[in-house]
């Protein structure tokens, strides 16, 4: 017969059990990392307005979610801390008794078996200008100054028990710095997680109320355009020259194409963060009724996965992980 196609890719979408088994992307608990906000002198959890269902931990909350996350399977969580008092140097990302540090000792002591515990380290959180770096004269982020304090910040979260030190504040160098004050220091088990692809993105915003930043302002002066997919794979080369073990995209979902770059090319694993703005823009749909919820979740993530992430940091990873395991 003429005018009918041989080919028929619907065969295997007849039915549930097809569509099962021809499935080429399978996303799995231990791939998603759940990023945690813990918040200094706070007795009680507080709610994130612009992020529906997360919260700034407590200590006391901050155990409980720990527990319920190595309970999940899933495979680790970033830890980021709210202190009380922001100065222009950030002291308290230094400090031993700092929110960060006493989240990650108690993260490491409770689930430092069952989870790989990561920690932000950068210093907008700790800064009074929410600036990623200290400031020169002229008020600009001095890139050298900076990595001065990065180094100090990466050796107080190895004492605190960190596994992985999520690199994320975008000065040159960042890596080869922290790599070599760790090695000197006897931390040359702490792994390096490199935010190579950081991009200068507006769905940072609402991490900034997350974390109660006082930026003003934008960050363009250190995070990448996001115009550019070259120099993306150029910053994921440094990352891996200055002895990143993981890199990351960031965001996700509107830089796919620079994830699925540096899967086919990197030789360490890519990770990708779905940032709170990707997770407010889907929250926010879906309570007006204007998209089914759990599908697009599912699909979102699925499409980071399927770009060729190796892991993704999720606020929904315990949501996805129940989904996933069936449970
Ligand atoms: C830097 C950092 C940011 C995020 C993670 N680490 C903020 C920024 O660079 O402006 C954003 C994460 C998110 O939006 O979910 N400390």
């Amino acid at each position: 017969m003429t005018g009918f196609p041989s080919e028929r890719l619907r065969r295997t979408r007849a039915t549930p059990a097809w569509r099962r088994l021809v499935r080429e992307t399978r996303p799995a608990p231990e791939q998603l990392v759940l990023p945690l906000f813990v918040r200094e002198d706070s007795a009680e959890p507080v709610p994130i307005s612009s992020m529906p269902g997360v919260v700034q931990h407590s200590l006391d909350s901050l155990k409980a979610e720990l527990h319920r996350a190595a309970e999940a399977g899933i495979g680790g969580v970033m830890l980021f801390g709210i202190p009380t008092h922001k100065d222009a140097e950030g002291s308290g990302a230094t400090d031993p008794g700092g929110i960060l540090n006493v989240a990650t000792r108690i993260a490491a002591t409770e689930v430092g078996d069952a989870l790989v515990v990561q920690t932000d380290l950068c210093l907008d959180e700790f800064t009074d200008h929410g600036h990623c770096g200290v400031l020169d004269a002229r008020g600009r982020v001095d890139n050298d100054a900076t990595l001065v304090r990065y180094r100090d910040m990466a050796l107080a979260q190895a004492e605190a028990g960190s596994h992985l030190l999520g690199l994320s504040g975008m000065m040159d160098g960042q890596t080869a710095e922290v790599r070599t004050a760790l090695d000197a220091a006897g931390h040359a088990d702490v792994a390096l997680l490199g935010y190579a692809a950081k991009y200068a993105s507006a769905f940072y915003g609402p991490f900034r109320e997350a974390v109660q930043s006082s930026l003003e302002g934008d960050r363009r002066t250190y995070q990448l355009d996001p115009a550019n997919r070259r120099e993306g794979a150029r910053e994921i080369a440094f990352d891996v020259a200055e002895g990143a073990d993981i890199v990351m995209v960031k965001p996700a979902m509107s830089y796919l194409d620079v994830l699925a770059d540096a899967a086919a090319s990197s030789p360490v694993q890519v990770w990708a963060y779905q940032v709170s703005g990707e997770y407010a823009m889907i929250e926010a749909a879906a309570a007006h009724g204007w998209i089914d919820r759990e599908r697009a979740v599912d699909e979102s993530v699925t499409s980071i996965f399927r770009a060729g992430a190796d892991a993704v940091l999720t606020y929904w990873a315990l949501e996805l992980a129940a989904r996933l395991s069936g449970r």
